[in-house]
This record gives structure tokens, C-alpha cells and sequence, in this order.
């Protein structure tokens, strides 16, 4: 797939007392990086996608398209208010935060290359069944936090959840199924894959720091990078992944990155042998 090393090339790590957490460190070249920065950016937060913005406080065009409106927007203070406001977006079935129930009609579309990704990481680890169905992009500007929660309201709670972490580094909370037990602290930095499966998968976690740790990466993209030419193309949109490689298209992402955090996060709804959720 462009964008991604080569799975021979990885760095996984398993967690001694959390067992079903892998860590697989940035196993993305710069150029995927970049490209996955820009699809959360700009594509994934626009209608029909649904995301947090408040219809009180930010009109239509802004939480339809809330990236263009943002790279419109001229002045300072209200550039700054939109920037800080977007913290969630979710894509193939909703996410509802109130019931904390998915419902067959409130989905829209699952992004082919999104789906892809999930799929490669999930092949290569033996989850050759799992099924990208649902996805919440948090966007954290540095100072945000996200407090301790479980994730269980996928009727599909054995399948692996997939997420993966862009631009500033978290400190990210593994705890056990009861708040009794101790967590554990890891950092996840820009391009880390963490999946949380077998045991893991309906243990507390949290997010109680973002730290500001990487420099604006506007470097000139490496020969390693000119290698993504050679994949599967057709897997991501390549007009945005040539894009990404010129220095000033790519400017307001990196600007964006430069003090906020963005995760992806990915779980499957359904269980095995169903077509849509129940009633
Ligand atoms: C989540 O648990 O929904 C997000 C975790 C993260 O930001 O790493």
C-alpha cells in the first residue's frame, strides 16, 4: 500500500501486562504520514460525515466543510475558534455518543483507502476477517485530554480495534476491564499503529496528556518516500499523495500538526455472518 513500509520492516511490540495490546511503531513513510494528516484534515469532517461542531456556534459551511472554511477564514481570533472547536468525527456507522448505540440508518460511506489500511494491518497480524465498519477521528490540540472509557458498544467486541496516531505525542493510559487495576503509560507518537484485541479490547484507556514533541516536519520528502511510486496506487486518492510532497500544499496541514494531535480510530460493528444491526 502506498505510504506504508514494507510489513518485514516493522517494529511491533507486545505489552507483558496487557496482553492483546501491539504497538507497531510508525511503520509509515513520511509521505503516508502526510497523507493520512491530510485525509483527516480535509476530507473525512465534511458532510455527510458527522462531526462535533455546534449549530449554535459555527453556521452551516462551517460544519459541512469545516477544513475549506478554515483555510478561508482571514481573521486571527475566529481562525483560531474553528481550529480549536473540531475534536471528533465519525464515518461508517455513527457513533452515538448519548446511547452509545449504533443504529443501521445513521452510517455513511467508509472511505476505500481508510478500509484498506485497516485491512492490511489486520491481515498481516492474522484478523484476515475484520471488517472496517465504524470510525471516530479525534482531533486533540495540545492541553486537550480524554478521560477513562471503555469501548463497548459494538455488538462485535471480539474483533480488534485499529487506531492510529498523527502529529503531536500522546500519552496514552492502558488499564485493565475494572478500574482497580494499575495502567500502564505509553507514549504514542506521530505514525503509531496500536491495536487493541484479544484481552485487551474492552480494557480502560485514556488520554490524559498531548505533548508538543515534533518539530513542523517541512523537510524535503526522502528517496524512501520517491519508493511509494512503485504500490498498489489505486489503494489512496494520488492526486492528494503527490500533493502532500509539495511543500506548499502541504503548509496549513503541517501548521495544523504543529500543536494538535489526531487519531483514528477503527472497530468493526457487525458480528460475523450479519448483514446490518438488529432492530
Ligand atoms: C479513543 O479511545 O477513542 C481514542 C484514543 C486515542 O486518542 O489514542
Amino acid at each position: 500500500m502506498p505510504g506504508v513500509k514494507s510489513p518485514s520492516d516493522w517494529r511491533s511490540y507486545a505489552l507483558t501486562h496487557h496482553p492483546g495490546i501491539i504497538i507497531i511503531r510508525n511503520p509509515f513513510t513520511e509521505r503516508g504520514r502526510r497523507y493520512w494528516i491530510a485525509r483527516c484534515l480535509r476530507d473525512y469532517p465534511r458532510t455527510p460525515n458527522i462531526v462535533n461542531l455546534n449549530e449554535r456556534l459555527f453556521d452551516d459551511s462551517v460544519r459541512s466543510d469545516w477544513w475549506k472554511q478554515l483555510s478561508l477564514c482571514r481573521d486571527r481570533a475566529e481562525f483560531q475558534r474553528m481550529k480549536s472547536a473540531m475534536r471528533w468525527t465519525t464515518f461508517g456507522y455513527h457513533h452515538n455518543w448519548d446511547t452509545k448505540h449504533y443504529e443501521e440508518r445513521m452510517q455513511s460511506q467508509f472511505p476505500e483507502d481508510l478500509g484498506s489500511l485497516c485491512r492490511l494491518f489486520a491481515s498481516t497480524l492474522g484478523y484476515c476477517d475484520f471488517k472496517p465498519e465504524a470510525a471516530i477521528v479525534n482531533y486533540y490540540p495540545v492541553g486537550s485530554t480524554l478521560s477513562g472509557h471503555t469501548d463497548h458498544s459494538e455488538p462485535n467486541q471480539t474483533a480488534p480495534l485499529f487506531s492510529f496516531s498523527f502529529g503531536q505525542t500522546a500519552i496514552f493510559l492502558i488499564g485493565g476491564r475494572t478500574l482497580e487495576e494499575k495502567p500502564t503509560a505509553v507514549y504514542l507518537q506521530c505514525g503509531d499503529v496500536m491495536i487493541m484485541s484479544g484481552e485487551s479490547r474492552l480494557c480502560y484507556h485514556a488520554v490524559p496528556r498531548i505533548m508538543k514533541t515534533r518539530r513542523p516536519g517541512n523537510s524535503p520528502l526522502t528517496n524512501e518516500d520517491a519508493d511509494d511510486a512503485d504500490h498498489d496506487t489505486h489503494l489512496v486518492d494520488m492526486g492528494l499523495f503527490q500533493n502532500v510532497g509539495d511543500a506548499s500544499f502541504w503548509e496549513p496541514f503541517s501548521n495544523y500538526i504543529d500543536d494538535s494531535r489526531i487519531n483514528i480510530n477503527v472497530r468493526q460493528v457487525l458480528n460475523i455472518g450479519d448483514l446490518k444491526l438488529g432492530p
